[in-house]
């Protein structure tokens, strides 16, 4: 198991008002998931991205990622946590304008303390792993949307944390820029990687393994996405469905 919550609960309070934007969630992910979280807006969605990317704290419940409690932890831990375990990807890329694609890649392996040239090689494997080998020396303003996306997934990638989260990831990209990465989330998927995900979109949700539909801020549903559906798209090669379909029983079997 890579996480779980247990009776989850998030309540936004200021001077006048509270508002209550997760109610009991209890939810567990193991490793090598592909999730969807679907939902209206303000169903609570980013609340609990945000949570369970140890951005924020739940108001109530536990969250427990590898093992570890980490309901209470304070800003430091959190951020350690974060460091270690977490790629958060977000509908707006976050790339820094005056940093190159290369760069922007290097940062979070700087506050990894990562020596100069070991973080160059990893922040160049990242990138020619999301196809930008030949775009590393741009700007953000010198890419398109997909491609900042991209650079913004190798930023995710590049300290290697088992877990990414995408709050809306191809929210604000062209239905062909969005399939490039969910192709590139197939991938890493493939690899190991533990993938959630928010849309609106019903087509790039059945490109995962399982999809959670909020209301309220309370989950309604769960539901296993059947293989052929979830790679429909890409399925040229039958030899694809088969050990998708081997990775599912091993999944059911846990
Ligand atoms: N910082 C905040 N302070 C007060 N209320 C908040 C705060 N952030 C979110 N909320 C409220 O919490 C509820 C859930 O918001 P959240 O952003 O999680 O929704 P969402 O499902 O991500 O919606 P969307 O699809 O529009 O992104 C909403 O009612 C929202 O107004
Ligand atoms: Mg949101």
């Amino acid at each position: 198991m890579l996480l779980q919550t247990v009776e989850l609960q998030k309540v936004y309070s200021t001077n006048i008002i509270s508002v209550t934007a997760l109610t009991n969630v209890n939810l567990t992910v193991q490793e090598g998931e592909f999730v969807a979280i679907m939902g209206p807006s303000g169903s609570g969605k980013s609340t609990l991205m945000n949570i369970l990317g140890c951005l924020d704290r739940p108001t109530a419940g536990q969250y427990i990622l590898a093992g570890e409690d980490i309901s209470n932890k304070n800003d430091n831990e959190l951020a350690r946590i974060r460091n270690q375990y977490i790629g958060f990807i977000f509908q707006s890329f976050n790339l820094l304008p005056k940093l190159t694609a290369l760069e922007n890649v290097c940062l979070p392996l700087v506050y990894r303390g990562v020596p100069t040239k070991e973080r160059i090689m990893k922040a160049e494997v990242a990138l020619e792993a999301v196809g930008l080998a030949d775009r590393m020396h741009h700007l953000p303003t010198e890419l398109s949307g997909g491609q900042q996306q991209r650079a913004a997934i190798a930023r995710a990638l590049a300290g290697n944390p088992p877990l990414i989260l995408g709050d809306e990831p191809t929210g604000n990209l062209d239905s062909r820029s969005g399939q490039e990465v969910m192709e590139i989330f197939q991938s890493l998927n493939q690899q190991g990687i533990t993938i959630i995900l928010v849309t609106h979109d019903e087509q790039i949700a059945r490109q995962t393994k399982r999809i959670l539909r909020f209301i309220d801020g309370m989950m309604q549903s769960d539901e296993a996405v059947t293989p052929i559906q979830a790679t429909a798209s890409l399925s040229q090669d039958p030899t694809k469905l088969s050990s998708d379909e081997e990775e599912l029983k091993k999944a059911v079997s846990e």
